[in-house]
């Protein structure tokens, strides 16, 4: 059986359901509407970033812990391979620190209430933001660490199915001249087709090893999908604030 086929058939049905979600969700629909307000989806893109912070500047820390726990746990390749792809990861926070700024300071010139770039990265995380650092120290620390495997397979895969369509969208409805202040979403459409790649490699790899872990496997990318589409809601939320003349800062 191919790597591909392997995934397919025992990885696959786990978050089929789930991954069903990213075209279903309302949230989401609204972004993507053909008329949507403009300002929504600036908003949208300033509350990914900052909020995205929290959840991107512990990733590199996240995927070398979890490989040193893989290759303790006598699977020495994927945890090596995990271990490598750390360093792929990063600094990647640093680029949503920089388009919130880009994308504030966009949003003032043009619009009101006016944003604070600081009070925005400060934000109190969300429910699902909590969750997400949690799935990832209890995968570590768990019977199967390398399950964080199945965690960037899902995560990343986002940004080779969904950033597509989302900077057209703001393309579209913002002007072409958002993308100087899209870095961090502009990059990994295009980094993580091959991170998804090898996230692919790396799941059939474990699925031939540790068949009997494909269940757990494909929960946890599961789980890990699932708050992610939360997360993305709650900035379509927060964004929907940031209209609000309340919400000046
Ligand atoms: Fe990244
Ligand atoms: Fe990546």
């Amino acid at each position: 059986m191919s790597n591909k086929q392997l995934v397919e058939q025992k990885y696959v049905p786990h978050v089929v359901e789930v991954r069903e979600r990213l075209k279903s969700s309302p949230a989401l629909q609204t972004l993507l509407d053909p008329n949507v307000d403009p300002a929504l989806v600036e908003g949208f893109l300033i509350q990914l970033n900052s909020l995205g912070v929290y959840m991107t500047e512990p990733v590199d820390g996240w995927i070398r812990r979890a490989g040193e726990a893989t290759v303790k746990m006598g699977l020495k390749d994927v945890g090596e391979k995990l271990i490598t792809h750390a360093k792929h990861e990063e600094g990647h926070h640093l680029m949503m620190i920089e388009d919130t700024k880009s994308l504030v300071a966009r949003w003032n010139a043009k619009r009101g209430p006016q944003l604070d770039a600081t009070a925005l990265l400060n934000q109190v995380p969300t429910q699902a933001m909590v969750e997400y650092r949690k799935i990832h120290e209890d995968t570590i620390v768990g019977p199967m660490p390398a399950a964080q495997v199945a965690i960037e397979y899902e995560i990343e895969n986002l940004s080779v199915v969904f950033a597509p369509g989302l900077m057209e969208q703001a393309k579209r409805v913002c002007g072409e001249d958002i993308m100087e202040a899209m870095s961090f979403v502009k990059e990994h459409a295009e980094i993580d087709v091959g991170h998804t790649a090898l996230n692919e490699v790396m799941l059939g790899k474990l699925l031939t090893q540790v068949p009997e872990k494909a269940e757990v496997i494909g929960k946890t990318g599961a789980l890990a999908l699932d708050i992610y589409l939360r997360f993305m809601g709650d900035c379509v939320e927060r964004a929907q604030g940031l209209l609000k003349p309340a919400a000046a800062a």
